[in-house]
């Protein structure tokens, strides 16, 4: 089984107080994890993983001071500040995954990725090798540059689209902070195809300008183009990450 699996910021972070981590919830994700590993295993399989996390707590409060009127600005201080706190997160959650002996790697993206107007250049080779591997890449929303805008926010949001796209796992899993993607009645749609997407995406409306993580509307317009199928459930639930690891689809929305 290969899974790409993002963890938003709010399953690891409490939102309102910035550089905090709800460690409960990391230990459990991690948990989580070495049991799905451990269930193919046990199969005589093996879970091929590439993590992804948000900026959470570190990257938010931090790059928006840098923002004035939708630009960045004073980016000579503000991109170390940005790789820096977003580096300290993705060892926090790394050194949790090695306590519970799950290989995680580090891929910094402010270091190598860069937007091309609407284009993410990103090379995965450095990723596939690391696959092959058995090792677990962890990769995390960043400050990366851009060519049109000089500087911009590379989001989980875009990561997970573009490593589906490029890697072809069997699923990408979204853990965030909802039970799925609800309809206007707040009952979680089972089921997101060619039937219903027209209707879906009616009810959601897009995100403002600014919302760097892109929204429900975005998450599904993406999912929906993949050619990869895309789960989106609620991570911050006992059990959940690891029932979507495994291939229990029920617990969210599944877009394919
Ligand atoms: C944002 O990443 C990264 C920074 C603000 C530097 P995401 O958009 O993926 O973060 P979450 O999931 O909303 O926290």
């Amino acid at each position: 089984m290969f899974a790409i699996l993002k963890i938003g910021g709010s399953v690891l972070c409490n939102k309102d107080i910035p550089y905090s981590i709800k460690w409960d919830n990391l230990e459990r994700v991690a948990r989580e994890i070495r049991e799905a590993m451990d269930y193919y295993l046990n199969k005589g399989e093996e879970l091929k993983l590439v993590l992804i996390h948000g900026g959470g707590s570190f990257g938010h409060p931090v790059a928006k001071r840098y923002i004035k009127n939708g630009r960045f600005e004073n980016m000579d201080s503000g991109f170390w500040e940005i790789q820096k706190v977003m580096r300290r997160f993705n060892t926090l959650l790394i050194d949790v995954l090695h306590e519970y002996g799950i290989p995680g790697v580090s891929i910094q993206p402010s270091s190598f990725v860069a937007f091309r107007g609407e284009r993410i250049h990103f090379d995965t080779y450095v990723i596939e090798g690391m696959l092959k591997r058995r090792l677990v890449p962890v990769i995390h929303g960043d400050i990366v540059i851009s060519n049109e805008e000089d500087y911009k926010i590379f989001s989980g949001d875009h990561a997970l689209p573009y490593l589906s796209k490029k890697l072809k796992p069997d699923i990408s899993l979204h853990a965030s902070d909802v039970d799925g993607v609800l309809d206007p009645k707040g009952r979680v749609i089972k089921s997101i195809n060619s039937e219903n997407i027209e209707e879906v995406i009616n009810y959601l409306k897009p995100s403002k300008k600014n919302d760097v993580t892109g929204g429900m509307y975005l998450k599904v317009m993406e999912a929906y183009r993949l050619g990869v199928k895309v789960l989106i459930f609620n991570g911050n639930k006992r059990g959940n990450i690891y029932r979507g690891l495994i291939g229990d689809y029920t617990i969210g929305t599944s877009i394919n």
